[in-house]
């Protein structure tokens, strides 16, 4: 119940009146109206009067102060309505639909485009362009539909001719993706003929105001309406639209929409021919039909692409076929040819207004909607109808029209009374029956099978022969005799108001409505020559063609005998209820407030039989008494459980009816509720508001919680994961550790057996983790493999071994010659092979020098170079021992002319080419620079090496550090303290090695050049 509007304007809700009576609600109805407020709410039901003038409430700001809000939240209002069905589309999946209904020119019409308008601008807010473009079509259908459709009545100067039911599809985003119109019944037969002071169809009049000369011109047209048949009627009406306007408008429109130019000009061309056809005159020739006029056969021929020929015989004439195939032609009477003329111009248009229906049906229709990508596809249907209409000349189409008006306030009925009164019951609520009129008995009286009016006009028709309309008059009287809403003047002879053996009346639930019978029969029918229809499949204008696809049977084709238009329109009355039936109903109840189009004047009388027939103070009364809102346990429980500390997550109770009864406690609606058998019920909506206010403030708490629960699986799964890879990893390294170790015992199994003992076998390589485990093992390998060389090699070749390595390790492969594939002899100068006759004398000098310096054994001796004091090269022999180095002089019995203890030498320098020079680095800053001399036959032997390594073995042994550099030619050194270097130089003619001194003060050692 809307409460923003204060008391002054009136009570925003019917339900809110004192004491529901008539009188409060017209007092009310009244006020609001002077006061401009013309919707009022029954609950959920707009009450709506036409106020015959501009209103300001329909602004965008207007629109977006009811976006996104409760009905009762603003004022009451049509967009309010429109929210409410399509938030209810959105939030439950469920297809809504707003009935609109109301007689005619209570303003059904204006509140359907109000009603489309809020929801194209409330939807698409990102401006999809498929979508604008789709809601662009949506809108510009109605200016369309409208001008082909309507037309003035006395009732109504924009008036319905035809019943509208437009779906809006929606995404799942709710945004618009499509529709679809069904239309229902076009009033054809005023494309012929109009009651006093009415119009054709707008659309003639705008082309014969609006279109432009070349137009005019091609059409064959001149631009005066008085000068055609079907439109001189409605010339001289006023209307309060323009024409003109209208007519661009509507051009706007289709193309809009998709029309081709081509199908815009097929359009028109059809209004041109319904034109003329209808100033086309037949003379009597006896009693044959004849056309004198053969200009205008000449202008309907070139408007429809046929042969005037084509279309003169096609109004004359009629073929038939015999029973036994032969085909000949029949000329029409005049009377039939303008029977048959009519008949034409009417079936043209309805064609016509069909195809353009469904041609915006092909626009607007739904494409590649996959509801698996897509999301669930829902709609809103709009329903905008003929309303309710008595006029003083009521024929077939008011009769189909009433009709129809029943049948949607059955639905009413159904849905908004019967229902709610039986779900109270069977929910065991406490309630208080509430009486209303059931129209059901006057819906059974026009379609009840076989006993119905239908049916008995589909029997009339189904007669051959001269049933006439006065016949069908007689059957209903005789067989309706009995019926409470039935009457006639044979029935009730005194009533004058109707006519004997023409009228008959229907006490309708809106009043009653006297009908003419005349032409029931012939409107039932429809019937249409098949020449017509041959003549439009004919056309060359493909677009005609396409309205006549039945035009291509042959004549002596047998069809089906067509459904009649009053079974027609039951069936297609039938599947609209059931469509309306299946989806959440909106009501918009229009009221008209007076008959002469008067803004702020409110006929009480016409207001009062409005709100009777339409049942609103039935409507207010069940409303009042009843609850706005119902909803089973578990779904309210789902919804808003999270609003109560007892009910979420869930709630431990013995049912949910008490979990929701926990949920309204602690909100404290106890007295706006009821509990029902299966469902809550609530009284006002404005307990729902505040826990959807509730339920919102929470969700996104909801949603962080959601999101950190999901995250923490996330977590864990993760975690699992990893657990998993780490667990496979360490199985899988240890499958290689493993595997690593099988394939090196493989390998190495049987080097024992080896010649080489598995030095040629290649390691495989490691994984990582056994890197440096290999590289320990492959050590030992080294060692035990060496172990294994080592082993055979006897003793006495030791110390050479020995030696060799020390060399080796000392010299760290910087020289390339260093002796060590020969074997060492070391003592050259004692053996007879090297020293050569002096061997013995040198021996006895050794053993002397032995017992006399106390050393214990001869490392190394060989002839050698120096230089001396003169910086002359002399040639010496040279002793090492383990104790001391000697240097004596070979000639004089190996007298010793230096020594030098082991305990002063700290290093020892070479040169890294294949001479043989050595410096002995000593303490005192004296050194020995000597080259030494091949041995025996080999001048060239090296001993370099060897000397090195005897002498890097004795100091490894004696643990004395022993500095050995490898220079690249010239060597540092001292000579009694001072700096000298000695360089090395190869000079060709050279015989042997020999010092000689340098120009710096150093010396230089001449080698031989090769
Ligand atoms: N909300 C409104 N504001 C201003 N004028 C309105 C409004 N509603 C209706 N009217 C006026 O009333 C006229 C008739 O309204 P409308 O055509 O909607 O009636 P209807 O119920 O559709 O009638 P019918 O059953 O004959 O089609 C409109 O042409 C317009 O002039
Ligand atoms: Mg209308």
């Amino acid at each position: 119940m809307a409460e923003l509007d204060s008391l002054e304007f009136g009570k925003s809700d019917f339900v809110l009146l004192d004491e529901v009576n008539m009188e409060q609600f017209l007092a009310n109805l009244k006020l609001r109206f002077q006061k401009g407020r013309i919707y009022t709410y029954i609950g959920e039901v707009v009450v709506s009067v036409n106020p015959y003038r501009p209103m300001e409430i329909y602004g965008t700001d207007v629109i977006a102060s009811y976006r996104g809000r409760e009905l009762y939240e603003r004022p009451p209002h049509l967009y309010a309505l429109a929210d409410a069905a399509y938030k209810a589309m959105k939030r439950s999946a469920k297809d809504t639909c707003i009935v609109i209904s109301g007689e005619s020119g209570a303003g059904k019409t204006e509140a359907s485009k109000y009603i489309m308008q809020y929801i194209a601008a409330i939807t698409n807010p990102s401006q999809k362009q498929e979508v604008e473009s789709i809601k662009d079509v949506l809108l510009k259908s109605n200016c369309v539909l409208e001008a082909f459709g309507n037309a003035k009545t006395n009732r109504n100067d924009n008036s319905s001719r035809f019943g509208k039911y437009m779906d809006i599809n929606f995404n799942f985003n709710g945004e618009p993706t499509g529709g679809h119109i069904n239309n229902y019944l076009l009033e054809k037969s005023r494309v012929v003929k109009q009651q006093a002071g009415e119009r054709n169809f707008h659309t003639f009049y705008q082309l014969l105001s609006g279109g432009c000369e070349e137009m005019l011109e091609a059409l064959g047209l001149h631009r005066d309406a008085n000068g055609y048949r079907f439109t001189r009627e409605g010339a001289i009406c006023n209307t309060v639209s323009d024409d003109k306007l209208n007519h661009r408008a509507v051009l706007r429109a289709m193309r809009v929409i998709g029309f081709s130019d081509e199908e815009i000009q097929s359009i028109y061309n059809l209004l041109g021919t319904i034109l003329h056809l209808g100033n086309v005159e037949f003379e009597n020739d006896e009693d044959m039909a004849v056309i004198r006029d053969l200009d205008v056969m000449e202008q309907i021929a070139c408007l429809i692409g046929s042969e005037t020929d084509a279309v003169r015989r096609a109004l004359l004439y009629r073929t038939v076929a015999t029973g036994v195939g032969e085909v000949f032609n029949k000329g029409h009477s005049p009377e039939e040819a303008r029977f048959g003329r009519d008949a034409f111009a009417k079936a043209l248009y309805e064609r016509l207004f069909c195809w353009i229906v469904r041609r915006i049906n092909h626009v607007i229709e739904v494409k590649d909607y996959d509801p698996a990508r897509h999301g669930k596809n829902t709609v809103i249907g709009v329903l905008d109808i003929y309303g309710f209409e008595i006029f003083d000349n009521n024929s077939f189409e008011q009769f189909c029209i009433n009709y129809c008006n029943e049948k949607l306030q059955q639905l009413f009925i159904e849905l908004i009374l019967r229902q709610e009164q039986q779900e109270y019951q069977r929910e065991g609520i406490e309630w208080q029956h509430i009486d209303y009129f059931n129209n059901q008995i006057i819906v059974d009286l026009v379609e009840q099978p076989h006993k119905g009016i239908i049916a008995i006009l589909d029997e009339a028709c189904l007669n051959v022969g001269s049933v006439t309309d006065t016949m069908f008059l007689d059957t209903m009287d005789a067989r309706l005799i009995r019926h409470p809403h039935y009457t006639s003047r044979k029935l009730c002879a005194t009533d004058k108001t109707m006519e004997f053996r023409r009228d008959f009346r229907i006490r309708h639930y809106a009043g009653d409505v006297t009908y003419c019978i005349e032409g029931f029969l012939d409107k039932n029918k429809d019937p249409l020559f098949q020449d017509f229809k041959r003549l439009m499949f004919n056309s060359s204008d493909p677009v005609l063609k396409e309205m006549w696809p039945e035009g291509h049977l042959s004549i002596t084709e047998v069809t089906k005998r067509p459904q009649t238009a009053a079974t027609l329109f039951r069936n297609s009355m039938v599947a609209l209820v059931e469509k309306l039936a299946s989806k959440e109903p909106y009501y918009v109840r229009c009221i008209k407030p007076n008959d002469a189009k008067c803004p702020l004047a409110l006929d009480e009388v016409r207001c009062r039989h409005q709100v009777e027939y339409l049942g609103l103070l039935e409507n207010v009364r069940v409303r009042r008494a009843g609850f706005a809102y119902r909803q089973p346990y578990a779904r309210f429980l789902l919804r808003y459980k999270m609003t109560c500390e007892y009910t979420w997550p869930n709630h431990l109770m013995c049912s949910d009816r008490e979990a929701v009864e926990a949920i309204v406690n602690q909100h404290g609606f106890q007295n706006d509720v009821a509990y029902g058998i299966s469902k809550v019920f609530v009284r006002h909506p404005q307990m729902l508001y505040q826990l959807e206010q509730e339920r919102l403030n929470l969700i996104p708490i909801i949603i962080l919680f959601l999101q950190k629960v999901w995250r923490g699986t996330l977590a864990r799964r993760r975690c699992r994961q990893m657990r998993a890879i780490y667990a496979i990893m360490a199985c899988f390294k240890h499958h290689k550790v493993k595997a690593h170790f099988r394939e090196v015992e493989r390998r190495f199994a049987n080097v024992r057996n080896m010649s080489d003992y598995g030095k040629s076998v290649p390691w495989p390589s490691p994984p990582a983790v056994l890197r440096s485990f290999q590289e320990n093992t492959q050590y030992l390998f080294r060692r035990w493999w060496a172990r294994q060389i080592i082993k055979n090699i006897p003793p006495s070749h030791m110390p050479e071994v020995r030696a060799k390595v020390a060399a080796m390790e000392v010299l760290q492969g910087e020289r390339m010659e260093w002796g060590h594939s020969r074997t060492w002899e070391r003592n050259y100068l004692a053996s007879i092979k090297d020293g050569g006759p002096l061997a013995g004398q040198f021996t006895k000098v050794a053993k002397d020098l032995q017992s006399k310096d106390a050393y214990s054994a001869v490392l190394f001796s060989c002839l050698i170079h120096k230089v001396n004091r003169f910086n002359k090269s002399k040639e010496r022999a040279l002793l090492v021992t383990d104790a001391l180095i000697y240097k004596m002089e070979p000639r004089k019995k190996f007298k010793v002319l230096k020594k030098v203890p082991l305990s002063v030498v700290t290093g020892v320098s070479v040169t890294s080419g294949r001479d043989q020079l050595v410096v002995v680095h000593t303490v005192q800053k004296d050194d020995m620079v000597i080259c030494l001399q091949g041995a025996g036959a080999d001048e060239n032997e090296d001993h370099v090496g060897e000397l090195l390594g005897v002498l890097a073995d004795h100091f490894k042994r004696v643990k004395k550090p022993l500095q050995v550099a490898v220079r690249p030619s010239a060597i540092p050194l001292h000579m009694c303290g001072k700096q000298r270097t000695v360089s090395v130089e190869k000079r060709s003619g050279q015989r042997q090695s020999e010092f000689s001194k340098s120009r710096g003060g150093g010396f230089v050692l001449r080698v031989p050049d090769h």
